[in-house]
């Protein structure tokens, strides 16, 4: 069995093979590997008995296909029409700021990749953004600047 095989089946095996365990398979393989390959598509597929056109298009739905090298802390911004209008624009700005770097792009020490994605399903305590797989809502920009100041600090210890 291939290392991917087996991430998968332990994925799985954590979240369970319905419809629903597609979402945290994708990020479990994501915090692992830091992108999903093909192959990892299909296995996962596979293992839900599912189409692989299924899990390409909610990989592709929520921006875990790019392939570029990615940082440590992978910050989703949800950029969905109720955080849009919840201030998503600020968020984006503090964590452009705090993070010297702008969306799409990784921080030269490859800590932190900056990534918008769409709705995460958090709309009643939007804005919202998931820093790997850990949730913030209800962001404001001194709640960021204190979120990337806590996480800067994470691997000085
Ligand atoms: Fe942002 Fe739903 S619109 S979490």
């Amino acid at each position: 069995m291939t290392s991917v095989q087996t991430l998968v089946k332990e994925l799985t095996h954590k979240h369970g093979k319905k419809r629903e365990s597609l979402l945290p398979i994708l990020q479990g393989i994501i915090e692992k590997d830091r992108f999903i390959s093909e192959y990892a598509m299909i296995e996962i597929a596979r293992e839900l008995d599912i189409s692989t056109a299924e899990v390409f298009g909610t990989a592709t739905f929520y921006s875990f296909l790019d392939t570029k090298p990615r940082g440590k802390y992978v910050i989703r911004v949800c950029k969905t029409i109720t955080c849009s209008m919840k201030g998503k624009n600020q968020i984006l700005l503090a964590l452009e700021d705090g993070l010297k770097i702008k969306l799409g792009e990784t921080t030269p020490d490859k800590k932190f990749t900056l990534l918008a994605t769409n709705c995460l399903g958090w709309c009643h305590k939007a804005p919202a953004m998931l820093i790997n797989d850990d949730v913030f809502t209800e962001l404001t920009p001194e709640m960021v600047r204190q979120i990337i100041e806590d996480y800067k600090k994470r691997d000085i210890a």
